[in-house]
């Protein structure tokens, strides 16, 4: 299913919101204006503003706050992408330069901040406290996820365990508190909220787990992204880990190198020892799992046609090959 198919129910809320998303990315500072209006145009597949809207719609939510805020979860994310195309050295995003080969690092890094700091202030003004609590919690948990990822880059030890704890800090913290909004919007009781938290938690996990699958095997022309930008940071993904703890000596040992030295020239090495562990197919094996996670903590919504769209989102996360 495409993303346009996915949004089809909410094809006006996902316009006002870009239209939210044009206007306040204003400034009088020329600079701040080109970088942070090349990234947002750039096409991405707006995943988490669509969780804040169905989620909210799911709940019942007739207002127009969803907007502002969806907007707000896609500054952070922009945000994210910003610093973390510069931290990974990454010159391709979207099918373009990113915006750190276009305009250097310098400009990323400080245009994320501004993104960053203009989604503050766009969520003060929606005034509820428990909503900016868990914008706040999430942003600081993207924080600590990307510079524990830091911390693990180049280290061929790293668990399973601690690579979960970093994809649920840097990408699936996010899409946990895109569900929350929509639920505090609608009303929903803690519980309730804490379901729908859970909901974007399992959906996030799976969806970066496939991020870390496609690293290995997409084609550029459908994720907009270099092949292998992973293995030249050094990045101990599940795919590697999997190859390490059930691959024979020698493909352990391909791995480990290949970790602890980074770079792009073993990357078919790398890549033939996953495709024979079958690394990549218990990756997604994984990745359908939270996203089963996912289905089932949303069993205490009510049904409707907004619950729907969000289970099919979590066949998206898995199913996607962008
Ligand atoms: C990219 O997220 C960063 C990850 C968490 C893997 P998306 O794949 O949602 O990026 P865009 O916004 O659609 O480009
Ligand atoms: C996700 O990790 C980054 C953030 C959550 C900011 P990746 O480094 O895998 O994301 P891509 O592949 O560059 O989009
Ligand atoms: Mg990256
Ligand atoms: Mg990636």
């Amino acid at each position: 299913m495409s993303v346009q198919e996915l949004y089809a129910p909410i094809a006006d809320d996902i316009a006002a919101v870009d239209v939210v998303i044009r206007q306040r990315l204003h400034s009088e500072v020329v600079l701040i204006r080109q970088v942070a209006e090349y990234i947002i145009n750039s096409g991405g597949k707006r995943l988490r503003p669509a969780l804040v809207l169905y989620a909210a719609r799911a709940m019942g939510y007739s207002g127009t706050a969803h907007h502002e805020l969806a907007a707000v979860v896609e500054f952070i994310h922009t945000a994210t992408l910003l610093h973390d195309d510069v931290v990974d050295e990454s010159d391709l995003r979207r099918g373009a330069q990113t915006a750190n080969a276009m305009f250097g690092n310098a400009a990323s890094v400080l245009v994320g901040d501004f993104l960053y700091s203009r989604a503050f202030q766009m969520m003060v003004k929606v005034g509820d406290m428990r909503i900016m609590e868990v914008l706040a919690d999430a942003t600081n948990t993207i924080a600590e996820g990307e510079v524990l990822q830091l911390l693990n880059c180049h280290d061929a030890d790293v668990s399973v365990d601690d690579y979960l704890r970093v994809i649920r800090y840097k990408t699936a913290k996010l899409f946990e508190a895109a569900a929350r909004l929509g639920g505090i919007l609608g009303g929903a009781s803690r519980e309730v909220e804490d379901r729908l938290g859970a909901f974007g938690m399992h959906l996030g996990t799976a969806f970066q787990l496939i991020d870390d699958v496609l690293d290995y095997s997409g084609a550029e022309v459908s994720t907009g992204k270099h092949l292998g930008d992973d293995l030249a940071e050094g990045k101990p993904t599940l795919p590697l880990i999997h190859v390490m703890q059930h691959g024979s000596a020698a493909q352990a040992d391909v791995v480990r190198r290949a970790i602890e030295t980074g770079g792009r020239d073993a990357f078919a090495q790398v890549h033939q020892t996953i495709v024979e562990t079958g690394a990549l197919e218990a990756t997604r094996a994984f990745a359908r799992r939270e996203a089963q996670m996912a289905i089932d903590a949303l069993a205490l919504i009510p049904a409707s046609n907004f619950k729907d769209r969000l289970l099919e989102l979590s066949d998206f996360a898995v199913a996607r090959d962008r």
